[in-house]
């Protein structure tokens, strides 16, 4: 049976603008957590490795993410991690107790190696500080040892380590989670703003041109949200320069349509971290604006269950091993429309994480590298989606869900990239059985054509990519095509699409 059409309308202008991009939007997260580092970067044993044990194969696959940033090195590990223990000579590293993921760290990677990592991967690192067990001291001396040139005792420790040059670290989170009662250390608002406050002064005090996340609520499920940015802000407003957001999505009721409005509930935490962050603003009298980093954010919930059945004190035990499906695809395309949407405010984000822990690369130890479903949408808005994020009027027709009503069929992002006079229309199609064609006026680019048109779909939404057998791989058969200078955008059934136009 022939699909049947449902209508949409957009208007696109280069005027109508949301903000310039920033790349760090595109970030992703690398914690001491299941095999991400561990069998994920670094396996000096594996044919692929390199002179300092990193994956080649893997360190390609990043490359081609174009990943502009990496937070590291957690993520609730790094709430009783003492940083000492990842420099210097790797046999003298000790072996610790992890409690966060009950594991055994054995602290052959570290800040110099990540660091060392990030550099083939061409990528920056976003380093967090342990402000759970521990505090201002092991944070500063910490930078200390990573961005002080020379003549002090911990950047004189670095270069003794081999390092004679710093880091440059800019970007630093103060702590993860700490409103979570899981958290090692764990805060209330009024014990983590007065400590994040204090940390973040000595860490400016060392080096003025890092800039800081203050941590926001663990999720927007949290009972104290958005208490807790209100209170914490109150004390961090002056030294920071974000506050975090994270957010796992779900779809335990195995429900694809209520799964796919998923998005909405991301865009409604923004506003209203958005909103919390211009109220501490007013009752400062500041005329600082803070911006977002929402650096934890994907799906996650395939592995809870197995999870469970892990025995304690492994050294890199499978963690968190989400088999992504189709579907998965399909809502991350929706989040980072959503991330785009709200580019003027948030600046940074992090999918969660990059490799093997709920994330789009998968490893076999000591074999193969594949992609999931979900390193497609990524890949496309992270490579093409650069530029300035344009806000299009949309006309769609919607659709009622368990938890959601007026869910749009049409869900999209448009960046234009006006070095290479490119306009980027990436698009979703909530549908599940019809073909949406959208009528999209793109009044302000005269004589743009249909350069590609890639499209993501899948006959069965559970389909999932496993190593050697790809099953969801984009196509570039996409049909959309220009008339009397409108685009036409034909988005198959349950889609995720990218269509690039260009100027003739
Ligand atoms: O990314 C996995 C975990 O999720 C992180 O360690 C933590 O910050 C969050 O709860």
């Amino acid at each position: 049976m022939a699909e049947q059409l449902t209508n949409a309308t957009m208007i696109v202008d280069k005027d109508f603008k949301v903000s310039e991009i920033d790349p760090r939007i595109y970030g992703s997260f690398i914690e001491h957590l299941g095999r991400a580092v561990y069998g994920g970067i670094y396996e000096p044993d594996h044919p692929e490795a390199d002179e300092h044990g990193f994956r080649k194969d893997v360190l390609d696959l990043v490359k081609e993410l174009q990943v502009p940033i990496v937070r590291y090195p957690g993520g609730n590990m790094v709430s009783a991690y003492n940083w000492e223990d990842g420099v210097g000579p790797k046999e003298e590293r000790p072996k610790r107790l992890e409690l966060a993921w009950r594991t055994i760290e054995n602290n052959q990677v570290g800040t110099n190696e990540f660091a060392d990592w990030a550099k083939k991967a061409g990528t920056d690192v976003m380093m967090a500080v342990n402000l759970g067990t521990r505090g201002i001291d092991a944070a500063r001396n910490l930078l200390e040892y990573a961005n002080y040139p020379a003549g002090t005792y911990y950047s004189d420790l670095r270069r003794r380590h081999g390092y004679e040059q710093p880091h440059n670290i800019k970007t630093w989170c103060l702590g993860n989670e700490m409103d979570g009662p899981w958290q090692i250390g764990g805060k209330t608002a009024e014990e983590y703003g007065r400590l994040a406050y204090e940390t973040a002064k000595a860490m400016k005090l060392v080096d003025p041109d890092i800039e800081l996340v203050s941590c926001g609520s663990s999720n927007s499920d949290m009972p104290t949200f958005p208490q807790w940015e209100a209170t914490t802000l109150e004390h961090t407003y002056e030294y920071a320069d974000y506050v975090s957001l994270h957010q796992y999505y779900t779809n335990y009721e195995n429900d694809t349509a209520n799964f796919l409005a998923r998005s909405m509930e991301m865009d409604h935490f923004i506003s209203t971290v958005v909103s919390t962050c211009d109220y501490i603003k007013a009752k400062k009298r500041s005329s600082k604006t803070m911006n977002l980093s929402f650096d934890e954010w994907n799906v996650w919930f395939h592995s809870t269950k197995a999870d469970q059945h892990i025995e304690p004190w492994q050294t890199a035990p499978p963690q968190l091993e989400d088999v992504y499906t189709f579907e998965d695809a399909v809502l991350v395309g929706s989040l980072l429309h959503t991330l785009l949407k709200h580019s003027d405010r948030v600046k940074i984000a992090c999918m969660a994480q990059l490799v093997n822990v709920i994330a789009p690369i998968m490893t076999d130890n000591g074999g193969r590298v594949w992609k999931q479903t979900i390193f497609y949408p990524y890949y496309y808005t992270s490579v093409y989606g650069r530029g300035t994020a344009l806000n299009p009027v949309v006309n769609s027709p919607k659709y009622d869900s368990k938890d959601f009503t007026d869910v749009p069929y049409l869900d999209t992002s448009v960046v234009y990239n006006e070095d290479k006079d490119e306009l980027v229309v990436f698009a979703t199609n909530r549908h599940l059985e019809n073909t949406l064609k959208v009528d999209c006026d793109i009044r302000s680019f005269e004589d743009f054509y249909v350069k590609e048109h890639v499209v993501l779909e899948h006959e069965d939404p559970k389909a999932v990519n496993t190593a050697g057998q790809e099953k969801v791989t984009p196509h570039y058969n996409g049909q959309s095509y220009m008339e009397s200078g409108r685009l036409q955008g034909i988005l198959p059934k349950m889609s995720w699409n990218m269509i690039r136009l260009q100027k003739q």
